[in-house]
């Protein structure tokens, strides 16, 4: 994971803000770095994590319908494409696609998708931009003259507030002609609290380990066997929220500075939004989208949804 230095340092910002506010909390996006990529991908193939297994199910199924509605010569924008697996199983069915635009924070995971889309179509133009998409970005020179699609899998949007959200796709609906989005579904509290707390603990070894990455890179002394993983239902708030609870009262230092728990308190250190297909409608509208259609997965848990303008 390598990330440029102005990056790294509004991270890094973030994160000690966030320690030192109340209530506490961190921001989900410090939880990838190389060992916590590691255990996402671990997490992606547990019996309980549902998320990836419905959303390849959708896209394998219904890729060809998808590249039907996108039409032909569009240009694909992946924003936070990861390794780019999912992009290939979209672009596999367009029709004369001029380009994919993969948006990468991380210069090594922005390098492994050009890599492998270069393996997988040769003759497809890639051009990679290193950016971090919550921030604005340019698309480069090609997107003037063909019609961008911005594809957003893997339930990343849950990850950030309703407000934010908006702001995400109003941002990409003012630059592009298409989007398709894929966004876990609401459904029954048990099974959404053992998708993020499942029996092999991989989960609450993705979350200590930011106590482990924070110890590294900030100089701190979390002890992490001090510290509970939670997931929590927010049915208000339609969320699963990740804490860190302090299993007792302790003090632990970071950056030269003393941070006291009280027993049992928290840091919140992520959001995962569950959206119903009429609420997900709802936030497209105020973003200035139009939802023409979706897709579900068998088991009906996940969705993925075309927006048109
Ligand atoms: C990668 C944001 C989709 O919220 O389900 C998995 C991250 N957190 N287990 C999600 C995550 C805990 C994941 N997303």
């Amino acid at each position: 994971m390598t990330l440029p230095a102005a990056t790294a340092e509004r991270l890094r910002g973030a994160v000690l803000e966030g320690l030192l506010g109340t209530p506490k909390r961190l921001p989900s996006a410090y939880l990838y770095d190389t060992a916590g990529s590691a255990l996402f991908e671990s997490i992606c193939e547990l019996p309980e994590y549902y998320l990836t297994r419905a959303e390849t199910e959708i896209l394998q199924r219904h890729a060809p319908d998808m590249a039907r509605r996108i039409g032909a010569g569009a240009l694909l924008v992946e924003p936070g494409c990861g390794s780019g697996e999912k992009a290939c199983m979209l672009l596999q069915h367009l029709r004369e696609p001029v380009g994919f635009v993969p948006i990468e924070i991380s210069t090594s995971a922005l390098e492994g998708a050009r890599r492998l889309l270069r393996e997988r179509f040769p003759a497809l133009p890639v051009h990679a931009l290193q950016a971090d998409f919550t921030a604005s970005f340019t698309l480069p020179e090609v997107a003037a003259a063909s019609r961008p699609v911005f594809f957003f899998p893997g339930s990343t949007l849950g990850n950030f507030d309703p407000a934010n959200a908006l702001s995400l796709l109003r941002r990409w609906r003012a630059m592009g002609s298409g989007a398709l989005v894929g966004v876990d579904l609401r459904k029954d509290p048990d099974t959404l609290v053992a998708a993020y707390d499942d029996a092999r603990g991989v989960t609450a070894a993705f979350n200590l380990n930011l106590l482990e990455r924070i110890n590294r890179e900030f100089g701190a002394d979390f002890d992490p066997g001090s510290f509970a993983h939670e997931a929590i239902w927010n049915a208000t708030e339609s969320r699963i929220e990740m804490h860190l609870r302090s299993r007792h009262a302790q003090t632990v230092r970071v950056d030269g500075q003393r941070l006291e728990f009280r027993a049992g308190e928290t840091i919140h250190t992520e959001n995962s939004y569950k959206y119903t297909v009429q609420g997900f409608a709802d936030l497209a509208r105020h973003a200035g989208w139009t939802l023409s259609g979706h897709w579900t997965d068998s088991g009906g848990r996940f969705a993925e949804y075309f927006l048109e303008p």
